[in-house]
């Protein structure tokens, strides 16, 4: 099983966005045994959600927030009820982009909060951790990833749930730098032990799923998704063309059979 998740972020309008679903659903109905290993997720901006899931009530492609409040009701303007997003069959949200961190100083102290949010609302959450490039010239990458992880996920109860950690680093993201693969499993590993020890629990790898994001492509999401520990990627630029995005999910369903 392996995860390819489109982060749209501010770039697509409504009719683009629509656009590109439908064209997607048909190349995916059309080679869907080419799919069978891959869970498909659509992350479009909060306004688009309503239009795009009505579009794919009847595929099999998840639909997914790009972030969401940790309250479900309340006197929070402009924030987005974790409720609503499950109203919308929304199944996935992505939590603590670096791009949120950077410029809304949004902490792991509130993702840490949004996390428990999404899980007591059965929507999977998607993680994103990385360091930027100043902490990795300082040798500290290892140290940014733990400590992100540590604070988000602390005594979270994830019962049988699934969590989704994206490893981007912070430089490689929009820019076209892809990392050594190698590197991508190394941090993989360190984040798989990571997530064990927080939990106690060697069977916890059952419900943590490692993906990479960063300037992933068609050309070079095999030279990591090769690897056992990197179980898919989160793809923000190549998500915007439909043909390219369902290139990159038919190589990624190569993997984890
Ligand atoms: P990118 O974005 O693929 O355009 O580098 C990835 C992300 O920000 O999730």
């Amino acid at each position: 099983m392996n995860f390819t998740i489109a982060n749209w972020k501010m770039d697509l309008d409504l009719n683009q966005g629509v656009d590109l679903v439908k064209d997607f659903k048909k190349m995916a109905e059309r080679e869907k045994d080419n799919l069978d290993n891959n869970n498909i997720v659509i992350a479009p901006p909060f306004t688009h959600l309503f239009s795009i899931s009505k579009i794919l009530s009847d595929s099999k492609v998840f639909l997914g927030a790009q972030n969401m409040f940790w309250e479900t009701k309340g006197d929070f303007t402009g924030e987005i009820s974790p409720k609503w997003l499950k109203d919308l069959s929304c199944k996935f949200v992505i939590l603590g982009h670096s791009e949120r961190r950077m410029l809304l100083n949004e902490d792991y102290f509130h993702v840490h909060k949004k996390i428990i949010a999404a899980l007591e609302n059965d929507i999977i959450p998607i993680l994103c951790v990385g360091e930027t490039r100043i902490q990795r010239n300082k040798g500290l990458k290892e140290y940014v990833i733990l400590n992100q992880i540590e604070n988000a996920l602390s005594g979270i109860d994830l019962k049988d749930s699934k969590i989704l950690i994206a490893y981007e680093p912070v430089w490689a993201i929009g820019t076209g730098l892809i990392i050594d693969p190698e590197e991508i499993e190394y941090m993989s590993r360190i984040i798989l032990q990571k997530t064990i020890d927080l939990f106690s629990d060697k069977n916890i790898k059952e419900q943590i799923y490692v993906l990479y994001g960063g300037s992933v492509d068609s050309d070079n999401i095999e030279s990591f998704m090769k690897y056992p520990t990197i179980e898919g990627a989160l793809i923000g630029g190549a998500s915007l063309n439909a043909k390219e995005f369902f290139n990159i999910c038919k190589k990624a369903n190569q993997f984890k059979t």
